[in-house]
Formats: C-alpha cells, sequence, structure tokens
C-alpha cells in the first residue's frame, strides 16, 4: 500500500511573549496509508492541534519547526518555502479542517463564493460556470444540495455549515484530509450526518487518507481505522481503533477509554473513571514518565527513567503494529489491572 503521509520524528514548538518554549509536539513519528485513516485521541491540551498544524509543514508564529520529516505521496515537504507551500501543498496535498472552523466561515459570503476562491488561489483556469458545473457535481456526489452554494453562511444550521466547510475544503481532492474536531461542537444527529460525509468522501476517493483528531473515542471507533493516544506532545499508544477502544494497554490510555461510553452490546454497567489530575507544563521536559505523576501505577523508577515506545507482547503473544509507552510490561500491567477491578467495580 502507498503512503500518503509520512511523519518522522517531528518535533515543533510554540514560543511565548515571554520567550519560553513548549514542546507540544515531540519527536512524533506515524505513516498513513492510501486509503486509510487513523484517529487522534487525547485529552484537551496534549498537542492533538498542533499536531495537524505541524505535518503541515505550513509554519507561523508563536509555532515554529524544530527538527523531524514531512513526506506526502513521496515528496518530502519540510523544508519548502512557506510560499510553495500555500500554493502547491495546501489544499491538494493536504487539507485542514481547523478545529471550529464553522464558525470562521465569513457570514456575509455565498458558498459558493469560498469554493470560487480556492480555484483562483490555485490558479485554477475555470469560468465561474465551469466552477460551478464541477461544484455541484460533487454536492451531488455527497448527497449535499446545490442549493447551500448560493446560500450565506449566516443561513445555514451548525450542522449543514460544518457540511460546506468539509466540502469547501476538500474540493481539491486532497490526498490527506486533517479534520480537526469536525463534529464536537453538533448535536448527535448532525454529528452523524458529518461523519457519514467524511466516510463518503473516503470511500469516494475524493480524499486519500485522513487524519480525525477526536476527544470523543467512541466516534473514532466507527470512523478510524487506527488510532493513536496522545499525552503531553508524545505519541503513547497506538493500535487499531478496535483494540485501542476495547483493549487498551498503557493506564493512561486505559483512563481514557474508562471515561467515555462505547455504545455496544456488553457495556451497561461499565464503571467510569476521571483521569486524576492534570496534563503537564511542557515548558520544561518533563522528567520520567510523562504519565507518571497521574498514574496509580506509577513506582519511583516511573518518575525518574524516560520510556520509549515499546511493542506490545503479552504472554509471549506478538501484536503486531501496536505500541505503547511504560516501564512496565504487558504481562506485569494486566495483572495490576486485574488485581484492581474489584475497586474498580465497588467504584473506587
Ligand atoms: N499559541 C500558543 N502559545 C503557547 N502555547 C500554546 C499555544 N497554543 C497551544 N499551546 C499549548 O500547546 C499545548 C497543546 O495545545 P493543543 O491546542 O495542540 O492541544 P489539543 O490537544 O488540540 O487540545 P484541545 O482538545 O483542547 O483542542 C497546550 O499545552 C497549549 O497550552
Ligand atoms: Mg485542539
Amino acid at each position: 500500500m502507498k503512503n500518503m503521509l509520512e511523519i518522522k520524528n517531528l518535533t515543533t514548538f510554540y514560543k511565548t511573549r515571554m520567550n519560553e518554549e513548549v514542546c507540544s509536539v515531540d519527536n512524533v513519528s506515524f505513516t498513513l496509508e492510501e486509503g486509510k485513516s487513523i484517529g487522534i485521541a487525547g485529552e484537551s491540551g496534549c498537542g492533538k492541534s498542533t499536531l495537524a498544524m505541524s505535518v503541515m509543514g505550513y509554519y507561523f508564529p508563536p509555532l515554529y519547526y524544530r527538527s523531524g520529516t514531512i513526506i506526502i505521496d513521496g515528496n518530502e515537504i519540510t523544508n519548502l518555502d512557506p510560499d510553495k507551500i500555500r500554493t502547491s501543498v495546501l489544499g491538494t496535498e493536504i487539507a485542514y479542517i481547523p478545529q471550529a472552523a464553522m464558525n470562521a466561515l465569513n457570514p456575509t459570503r455565498k458558498i459558493i463564493k469560498f469554493i470560487e476562491d480556492i480555484f483562483q488561489a490555485h490558479g485554477i483556469a475555470k469560468t465561474k460556470q465551469e466552477v460551478r458545473e464541477f461544484v455541484e457535481e460533487r454536492f451531488n456526489i455527497l448527497n449535499l444540495p446545490p442549493k447551500v452554494l448560493d446560500q450565506y453562511a449566516v443561513e445555514l444550521s451548525g450542522g449543514m455549515k460544518q457540511r460546506a466547510v468539509i466540502a469547501i475544503s476538500t474540493i481539491l481532492s486532497p490526498k490527506v484530509l486533517i479534520a480537526d474536531e469536525p463534529s464536537s461542537a453538533l448535536d448527535v444527529s448532525s454529528q452523524k450526518i458529518v461523519i457519514k460525509l467524511l466516510k463518503d468522501l473516503m470511500a469516494k476517493g475524493i480524499v486519500k487518507s485522513m487524519l480525525f483528531i477526536t476527544h470523543e473515542l467512541p466516534l473514532l471507533y466507527n470512523v478510524t481505522d487506527d488510532i493513536m493516544v496522545m499525552y503531553a506532545g508524545e505519541i503513547v499508544e497506538r493500535g487499531s481503533a478496535k483494540e485501542m477502544v476495547f483493549d487498551p494497554i498503557m493506564p493512561y490510555s486505559k483512563g481514557l477509554m474508562n471515561s467515555i461510553i462505547v455504545p455496544e452490546e456488553g457495556t451497561r454497567g461499565h464503571v467510569l473513571q476521571a483521569i486524576p489530575g492534570a496534563p503537564p507544563n511542557l515548558k520544561k521536559k518533563p522528567v520520567g514518565c510523562r504519565f507518571h505523576e497521574r498514574c496509580k501505577y506509577a513506582d519511583e523508577t516511573c518518575a525518574k527513567e524516560s520510556v520509549g515506545e515499546r511493542s506490545a507482547v503479552l504472554a509471549g503473544k506478538d501484536f503486531p503494529g501496536r505500541t505503547y509507552r511504560c516501564r512496565h510490561n504487558m504481562d506485569e500491567l494486566y495483572a495490576m489491572y486485574e488485581a484492581d477491578l474489584p475497586n474498580l467495580l465497588d467504584g473506587k
């Protein structure tokens, strides 16, 4: 399978007004294949949106690039000139739907105008009529009512506005789509429609691969092939969506999964746990495991020794593609979880 996006050891940081550095994406690597989608989960402030912005290779203050490589469909874009990225990468190679994008649509412009602007900015020679025909066909393929094209953003419902934003962002059929919390601000039925649209874009080959960012894990289970959990700027666990939701390995992922309800059979009576505390301040490089201060399974060594990603092995069995960050091996972790089960059922 062809790689649409390859990120190798990417590190980026914010520079604050006090000239401090906040390292929000720290040595992140992953590969997104053609036809595949990866979900990125993690609580607020763990670096999901910063990762989304960083993989586009388009930096402006206060966000800066430090090191690493970004390759889209075999072409490295890491050190391209920002103007070149804007004109020949964004929109066509990689498209980004920012968090809360639908609220940023200029309310006094018709939807078709935003699309005409995109064609113009990319120097695509089409008359207004040709653009309209192309866009109407695209709207038809995606089951979006073409009348939306002649409406102002302010006239659309939240769900329809978000669908319009998604259609506008993907109009040039990007190889990679990054959707940052695309459905978080919507009611449940609008959420479903937006997710269906994203799935349709993939199924119809309009978008070749997708990164879907959310803190709502049940959504990822139904939408993406794989999930990566992010914590304090690092990827701390990865695996298939099913493995990640139903069998998380390290304590943070487990806490994250246990703080939500997956609407599946057998989850009634499931005890919800919140993760105590807050993520560490990234102005200083955390020492030891980044989660140790909040982890009930941490010991003194966890506070001192940092941990890299390791492959999942349980009772001698390998789980290809599955990695996690924790000093404890899986057999130890699972024994600790099992010993803890009576406490959890009592709600402790
Ligand atoms: N402009 C900025 N200057 C300094 N630090 C920033 C800036 N923007 C974000 N950060 C810090 O970077 C870290 C990651 O933020 P980011 O927005 O990527 O998190 P997130 O996972 O997307 O959170 P959310 O779920 O709330 O959207 C946070 O600790 C945040 O405080
Ligand atoms: Mg965010």
